[in-house]
């Protein structure tokens, strides 16, 4: 019997948002519950996430065209080998990012959103529920510095206002929920994992019927 195909659920928000600890979080909740579920991060393993990482450490300038046209090679390669074989065997995937840091970060940098969105729409799946993370620059900016140190060349506070303002212009569509990040990482999670119940409840009470 074909597997019933997994839902996809994205976890957006600017750096220091605390998204990759609650994708984590969420899986192990879902799995929990007797769910297949499994989380991807993006920029991925390939060549072209690699050369991504090796950027944002070096701090060497790319232009906002080279830069999209990584994430979306990476994102090509992670949709192909992990995200679709993954729904299609019916498990639940959590991505910590997906396209809509594309259509934030690279559209601050001066790219069409709309062109970003559409570009990557073509490559991937879109997701049956983003969440973005919300918290302010300020406090991020915070939590990295408390994490690691210092922030990378991508965590400039006027860059992150504009990303953070540019995520929240999204979160009046209908498969788009915003989540207060600055709460506790528990009730973060708690938060989601009500949000990724009423999805997967939503499935169920479709199968009864
Ligand atoms: P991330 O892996 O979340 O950071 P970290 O290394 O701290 O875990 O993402 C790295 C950076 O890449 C982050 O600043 C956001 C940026 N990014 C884009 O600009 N566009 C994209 O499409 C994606 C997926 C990430």
């Amino acid at each position: 019997m074909t597997p019933i195909r997994g839902r996809l659920v994205a976890l957006e928000g600017i750096d220091g948002c605390g998204k990759s600890t609650q994708a984590h979080r969420l899986v192990a909740a879902l799995i929990e519950l007797g769910h297949g579920a499994v989380t991807f991060r993006e920029p991925g393993d390939s060549e072209f996430g690699r050369e991504l990482r090796r950027v944002f450490v070096e701090g060497r300038d790319i232009t906002p065209e080279e830069e999209m046209r990584l994430f979306l090679e990476d994102r090509r390669i992670d949709v192909r080998d992990n995200i679709e074989p993954a729904l299609a065997a019916g498990q639940h995937v959590v991505m910590d990012r997906y396209y809509l840091s594309s259509v934030a970060y690279q559209g601050v940098l001066g790219l069409d959103p709309q062109m970003v969105r559409a570009t990557n729409e073509a490559i991937a799946p879109r997701p049956d529920l983003t969440i973005i993370l919300d918290l302010p620059v300020d406090i991020a900016l915070r939590r990295i510095a408390a994490a690691r140190g210092q922030a990378n060349s991508f965590e400039g506070r006027e860059y992150l206002e504009k990303v953070r303002k540019s995520y929240l212009g999204f979160a009046s569509e209908k498969d788009i929920e915003t989540v207060d990040a600055t709460e506790h990482p528990d009730d973060v999670h708690r938060a989601l994992l009500v949000l990724a119940q009423r999805l997967l409840g939503a499935d169920a009470d479709q199968v009864r019927r």
